[in-house]
Formats: C-alpha cells, structure tokens, sequence
C-alpha cells in the first residue's frame, strides 16, 4: 500500500500587495524584489486572520476534493511557524474550526520544510495502519512580523496615508525580509491505496549547526519577560536571516537530496517529470533547475504571485499545478525544500 494524495485546497487570503505598494512605505523598488526575487505580489491576511483560518480554508477544500466529509479525516497534521497562539498549536483550533471530531492533532514547526516533515509523518502513520486518512496542512500569516505601524492602510490599499521620514527609515530597516514574504494555505488529504501511485521515497535532513542562519531571537523562553517593548524595539520579533547564507545552502542541498531520492528509488533525475521545489525565491528555484539540468518548465513557480509562504509554497504549487493540468496521472514528481533549523528534504511521489 502507498501514500496517495487524494485531495488538495488552498486558503486565499484577501490583500494582493504589489512591489509598487511595498514601495510607498519604505525604500524599495518593483525592479530590485523582481530581479533579486522574482516576487511581484503576495497575498496578505485581513487584520485578525490567522494561520487557521487560512489552513481551515485549504482544509475544507481537500476534504471536499478527495470526496470526504471533515468526519472521515482520521489525524491532522498543522505545519506552520505562525501559529495563532504559542499555546495550544493550531491542530485543536482546527478540529473545532472544520468539525473534525475527536481525532489527534500534531502541531510540527519545521518552518520551509514543514510540507515535507508532514508528508513523512503522513506516510508513517499510512504505512503502519495506524491512521487511514491523514489532513497535512501548511499555513502562515508572516504580517504579524512587518513592523509597519500606520503604513498598513496604505500597503492593503485601505487609504494612502503620508509616511514620516521617521516611519520610512524603521520600515526600510527589514526591507530585506519583508518584501519576501506572503501568507497563504495549502493542504492535502493522503490515504493508502493500493497500486504503483503515492509517496516515496522521502529524505530528511537537520543541521543544527546552521539554527542561527535564520532565526527569530526574540520572543524567547529564555528571556524574562519572553517579550518585551525593547526586543520589539531592537527588531528581534522579526527573523534575522543570512541571506547570501541561505540561498548558497538552498541552491546546494536541494539538487543534492533530490539526488538522493532519485537513486534510492532508482528513477534518474532525467526522468522526472516535475520538481516542485519551496517557493522563497526565483533565482533560488531556477539554481535548483540548473543544478539538476532539468529543463525550466519541468521546474513550475508560482513565487512571482505569493511570495515566500514557508510552509504553505509546496501544497499551494502542487494544487495549482493540479489545476492547470500540469500534473497528470502516470508522472513522477519530487517535492524538496530547505529553510530555518536548517531543515531539508526531497520526497519522490509518482501520480
Ligand atoms: N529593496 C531595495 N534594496 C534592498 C532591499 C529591498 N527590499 N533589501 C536589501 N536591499 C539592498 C541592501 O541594503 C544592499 O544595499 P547596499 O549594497 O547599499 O548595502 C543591496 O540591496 C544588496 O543586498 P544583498 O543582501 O547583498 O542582496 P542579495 O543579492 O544577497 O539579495 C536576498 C538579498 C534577496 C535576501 C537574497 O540573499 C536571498 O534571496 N536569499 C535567500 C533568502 C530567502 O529566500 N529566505 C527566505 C526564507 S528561507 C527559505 O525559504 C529558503
């Protein structure tokens, strides 16, 4: 028996922000975030949408797709690094939210690769008979972090409001983050079948050495209090990145453990049909195509339309990809994603 995905949804949340918005609040340009990043808009949540609102969206929508009832769903799976509370995690909020009944939750934080460190518990849990029908759900709501203040109206196109020199100055501070970042859901149903289609194999990696190449310092339990009026003043409510840092590790690893689960499977890379890889950046996923010399439209993006929605860019790609008939049954595909921890992986599934 395999792991197949028998369902997908996404959760749109309502604000298209473009380059040009971004740019009335801080110093920034369309043309610098294209040519660094490839990104040309994102979608923000309304003021007060969390990440289980988002993920209840996707949810309802796989459930509906794999031609479920929320009742049928046996575990929940919630990956996200931006949950609605620090305690308790988003699973509880979303049993309740869709009307899931007295099942387990699992809240994972694998940050970018969350998708993947899913798939992999979904697939334990399928394999060993433990749960039939797992709901894997990546969300995120980053703009709690944007440290904007009155520029929100003006970057959700509520009211165009005049920036302070001072307000500009704060804002441009982060601009090498912010500007990447949308939030968004994705989420898929997996159920064991029997036949040639489903997961495997799946390839995780840790390197802790790398936890402080992207990391957000505070709010910290090791801190008294864990958050404070100066750790928002000092900019550590945000994540601190390496950027050159992160995409020399991303456009390595990636090919590298793609590699991997080609040969365990015995699939040569030239054979795939599709990588999907995380959505951060286009110059990291066209890295990740040249690496593997795979042709470009064998390496499908959608960053340019919602930037980096860390947990949420693989379930989001492959729904769309779903939809736009990119994906067809009887192909063999490979997710892989790299982020904070540093975390990494690839999984192979062939439709
Ligand atoms: N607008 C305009 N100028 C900017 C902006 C901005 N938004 N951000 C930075 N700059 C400026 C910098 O201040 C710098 O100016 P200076 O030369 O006068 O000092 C200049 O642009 C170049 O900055 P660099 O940091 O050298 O630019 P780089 O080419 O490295 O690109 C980027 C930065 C886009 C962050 C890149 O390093 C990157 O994509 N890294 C990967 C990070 C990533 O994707 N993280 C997401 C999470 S992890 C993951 O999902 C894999």
């Amino acid at each position: 028996m395999r792991s197949v995905i028998t369902g997908t949804g996404i959760g749109v949340p309502p604000h298209v922000v473009t380059n040009e918005a971004l740019s009335r609040i801080m110093d920034t340009s369309d043309e610098w975030i294209r040519v660094r990043s490839g990104i040309q808009e994102r979608h923000y949540a309304a003021p007060g949408q969390g990440s289980t609102d988002l993920g209840a969206l996707a949810a309802r929508q796989a459930i509906a797709d794999a031609g479920l009832l929320p009742g049928d769903v046996d575990a929940v799976i919630f990956a996200t690094m931006t949950p609605d509370h620090v305690l308790p995690g988003n699973g509880p909020l979303l049993q309740v939210a869709l009307g899931l009944g007295d099942i387990p939750t699992f809240d994972i934080r694998q940050q970018c690769s969350g998708f993947l460190y899913g798939l992999e518990l979904a697939d334990l849990f399928i394999q060993s008979g433990r749960y039939r029908r797992v709901l894997l759900v990546g969300a995120e709501v980053h703009t709690p972090f944007m440290p904007w203040h009155l520029g929100w109206d003006t970057v959700i196109g509520l009211e165009v409001r005049e920036i302070t020199e001072a307000e500009r100055m704060e804002n441009t501070a982060s601009r090498d983050r912010t500007v990447l970042f949308g939030d968004g859901a994705g989420a898929v149903v997996i159920e064991g079948r029997d036949g040639a289609a489903g997961l495997g194999p799946i390839r995780l990696h840790t390197d802790g050495g790398g936890a402080g190449v992207l990391t957000m310092p505070g709010a910290s339990f090791k801190r008294r209090p864990f958050v404070s009026h100066a750790q928002i003043e000092a900019g550590e409510t945000l994540p601190v990145m390496s950027g050159k840092e992160v995409f020399r590790s991303a456009v390595t690893l990636m090919p590298q453990v793609v590699r991997e689960v080609c040969a365990l499977s015995g699939v040569p890379v030239e054979a795939l049909d599709l990588v999907l890889v995380h959505q951060a950046n286009l110059r990291i996923i066209e890295g990740v195509q040249k690496a593997l010399g795979l042709p470009p439209e064998k390496v499908p993006h959608n960053v340019e339309r919602w930037g980096n929605t860390t947990a949420a860019t693989l379930p989001i790609l492959f729904h769309e990809c779903r939809q736009n008939g990119l994906v067809q049954p009887g192909m063999t595909l490979v997710f892989t994603a790299l982020g904070s921890g540093l975390h990494w992986g690839a999984a192979l599934y062939r439709t």
